[in-house]
């Protein structure tokens, strides 16, 4: 595979980042994951839009212009032949030479950035769509800004762990009573036709396929409502998804050992992945 790191494009055995680098020793950096499908990339503009903001709310510079990192994500599509899979992307504060909690001076040290790919062929086609999850929910203990898209992601891991341990296959947050997100996706319940997805704040990431998926939902006259709800209202609804660059759209069909609606994949969610499917290629 060839990945990119700070202009040069390398083979991943010969990329490197120093050890003093602020993603490493302090999880201080930024990432995006953009999906291929058929070889085009997934709402290019929405990511870098969100990069952006990420970047300007932990007054972190980008050593790249928004067109550069088209052309990297495109180079690296074309040099690694994906036609289905993902590209991350990262950028860190960069490598100051020593530890030091105080930010480095910016004009000294230059942020750290990093590319590689995904190769996951047949990824829009994946069985689990068809089956559906079942996900536990645990306690949301993350910090107060997961709106920034930042490299912290311990929490988010041991709740994939927790949920492997429990035989499920995701977790969804729960924070005073109310769902805040899945660990690595938004989560959604369908009521009465209704789409019922948590408002905009700082306590969830705003995902980019959640801003398509309500847009493709509106245009094709559902009914969107957009606030808290709890995991007794997820039980009891029709039915429940979860959406994420990297999983689209994905039917939930158990939480905590209750079966949503019929406990199968509902026809709500399926024809959204389908939709979000046909919009994307
Ligand atoms: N995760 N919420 C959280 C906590 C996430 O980590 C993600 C994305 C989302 C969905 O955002 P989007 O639709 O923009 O992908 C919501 C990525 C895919 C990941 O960490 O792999």
């Amino acid at each position: 595979r060839t990945v990119y790191v700070n202009g040069e494009y390398l083979p991943e055995t010969e990329a490197k980042v120093s050890i003093f680098d602020r993603g490493f020793l302090m999880a201080d950096g930024v990432y995006e994951v953009t999906s291929v499908l058929g070889g085009k990339l997934i709402d290019f503009g929405g990511h870098a839009a969100r990069l952006e903001r990420s970047l300007t709310e932990l007054d972190m510079g980008c050593p790249v212009t928004m067109d550069e990192l088209l052309a990297i994500h495109r180079e690296l599509v074309k040099l690694n032949d994906i036609d289905e899979g993902m590209i991350y992307l990262q950028i860190t504060r960069g490598a100051p030479g020593d530890r030091d909690f105080v930010f480095p001076d910016p004009e000294t040290t230059k942020p750290t950035i990093v590319l590689f790919t995904q190769n996951k062929p047949g990824m829009a086609n994946t069985p689990a769509a068809k089956v559906g999850l079942k996900v536990i929910s645990i306690e949301d203990i993350r910090w107060g800004r997961r709106d920034i898209k930042t490299v912290q992601l311990l929490y988010p891991s041991m709740g994939k762990m927790m949920a492997k341990k429990a035989g499920a296959d995701d977790a969804w947050l729960v924070e005073d009573g109310s769902v805040t997100e899945g660990t690595s996706n938004n989560a959604y319940i369908v009521k009465g036709g209704k789409i019922i997805t948590r408002n905009l704040t700082k306590d969830i990431l705003h995902g980019i396929t959640r801003a398509a998926v309500l847009r493709f939902a509106r245009e094709a006259q559902m009914e969107v409502e957009e606030r808290p709800f709890t995991i007794e209202e997820a039980q009891a609804a029709d039915e429940a998804f979860v959406t994420s660059a990297s999983a689209f759209v994905m039917p939930v069909v158990e939480i905590d050992g209750a079966k949503i609606g019929t406990g199968t994949p509902g026809p709500v969610a399926v024809r959204l992945r389908e939709i979000y499917l046909e919009e994307s290629l």
